[in-house]
């Protein structure tokens, strides 16, 4: 059986690299149609489709800058499309921008009579006044349909319904979890239950995962849960696609790994989602999928990697040049740069040695006694415990990293001294607490 595999990049039957990103699917017979964005030249939503989750035929740019003027120059992210058995059309809603900046928040519609055909654009505007960013789509069992949006500069999450035919906003149903800044929606029913993945608002950088329930989609949703790892494997959710088989039916998380140094570089990632009781849910990485559509059961593999990014503040730590002694630096996430990986290697339970996986050198302290001119730098192996470091977790999924000798703890630039080579060192505690509050992201392949 052929593989999903998480991470790589993903062709077409034509051999071209699949562009779908923070995208939705539509079944239609045996087909699944996967619409997303494609940020490629002149495209903006592409379709594709396929019999096995694994092979993916190029249907149509089905929304292009030449579709309607307003869409010359625009953005369009996470589209999602349903079918209206009503006026059998098929509606696309999406998230509207001016192509310059992301001031419009507005969501856009787009229909068509057929589901890879060239869409119609109808309109774009806020929904009931409401700023709309991050969106999704939800059909429920009774036929009818929410979209689900960022409102209030994202700091608040909308479900509307929609009117019968798909196309305008009936009403604004909920407001959920005000001031949290969740965005990337994606909502699935599963028995008695209706679910939300969403994550938090980094932009292109992956965050913390979390889901609620709920027993109605209008009624009362739980608190947030966490999911996954606080990069939930380096994802971003966008969808949740149902496998329906003979023997049950396996829940997909659908996410992008976008790399934010480089878009057309951006990842897919389907995992199967985990049930430990009918609220419970658990997201493990896996590297493969094998995914049997006639039972519905999902097959998974994992390689496990020893390699880790560190971050604090959405920078990455790096090494650009390794000649010599060299100094870190601090970079954002770029998947194509391995100057951000680094490996653990543990002389006992909770002390090891930070070893850069391209030079093979390992993070040392220098000028340990003449703060603050003390310093982190990338210097052969020593046998000596300065290069020895111990992890504290500080809670949420962030650790403190300290050094075994000084006791001073590793602390990243700030956002305007990206390069920040004088104190990536202080006490614990000493600077800004975000700058020491770091993700060890264990690299997902
Ligand atoms: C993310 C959002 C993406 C895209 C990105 C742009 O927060 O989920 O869809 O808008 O920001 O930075």
């Amino acid at each position: 059986m052929l593989k999903i595999r998480n991470g790589k990049i993903w062709r077409d039957t034509k051999g071209n690299v699949i562009h779908c990103h923070g995208g939705g699917f539509l079944k239609q017979g045996d087909f699944f149609y996967w619409f997303g964005e494609n940020r490629e030249q002149g495209r903006l939503v592409s379709c594709y489709r396929s019999l096995d989750l694994v092979s993916w035929e190029f249907c149509n740019d089905v929304v292009t800058s030449a579709t309607h003027p307003e869409l010359r120059s625009a953005n369009c992210e996470r589209p999602k499309v349903l079918y209206n058995e009503k006026t059998q059309t098929y509606v696309m809603w999406l998230h509207w921008e001016n192509g310059v900046d992301y001031s419009a928040a507005r969501c856009g519609v787009l229909i068509s009579d057929r589901i890879d055909g060239s869409y119609e654009y109808l309109y774009s505007f806020r929904p009931l006044g409401h700023m709309s960013r991050d969106c999704t789509l939800f059909k429920d069992d009774d036929g009818a349909a929410y979209f689900i949006s960022a409102a209030n500069h994202n700091a608040d999450l909308h479900i509307y319904r929609l009117s019968e035919d798909y196309r305008e906003i009936a009403a604004l149903e909920m407001v959920l979890w005000p001031g949290e800044s969740r965005e990337a929606p994606a909502v699935f029913k599963r028995g008695q239950y209706y679910f939300m993945v969403t994550s938090g608002c980094t932009g292109w950088h992956p965050n913390q995962v979390k889901y609620a329930y709920a027993e109605s989609i209008t009624g009362e949703w739980s608190p947030l849960i966490n999911i996954g790892t606080p990069t939930g494997y380096d994802t971003q959710p966008t969808y949740v696609l149902p496998i329906v088989g003979v023997q049950q039916t396996t829940y997909l998380y659908v996410a992008d790994r976008w790399d934010p140094s480089n878009y057309h570089n951006s990842r897919y990632v389907f995992l199967p989602f985990e049930f430990a009781s009918d609220t419970a849910l658990d997201l493990q990485w896996a590297s493969e999928l094998a995914v049997d559509l006639e039972l519905g059961v999902v097959e998974t593999t994992v390689n496990q990697s020893n390699l880790y990014r560190m971050r604090a503040n959405l920078q990455y730590l790096a090494v650009d040049n390794f000649e010599g002694v060299a100094p870190v630096s601090f970079s954002r996430l770029n998947y194509a740069n391995e100057n951000q990986l680094w490996d653990l290697e543990y002389s006992n339970s909770n002390s090891f040695r930070i070893r850069h996986y391209l030079s093979g050198k390992y993070l040392t302290p220098r000028n340990l006694s003449n703060e603050p001119h003390s310093e982190i730098v990338l210097d052969e192996h020593k046998s000596h415990i300065s290069q020895e470091w111990t992890v504290k977790p500080t809670g949420d999924g962030y650790v403190s990293i300290l050094n075994s000798y000084s006791k001073l703890a590793l602390t990243f630039g700030s956002d305007e001294e990206q390069k920040l080579l004088q104190m990536p060192f202080a006490k614990e505690g000493d600077a800004a607490c975000d700058r020491q509050k770091i993700i060890l992201a264990r690299v997902y392949e």
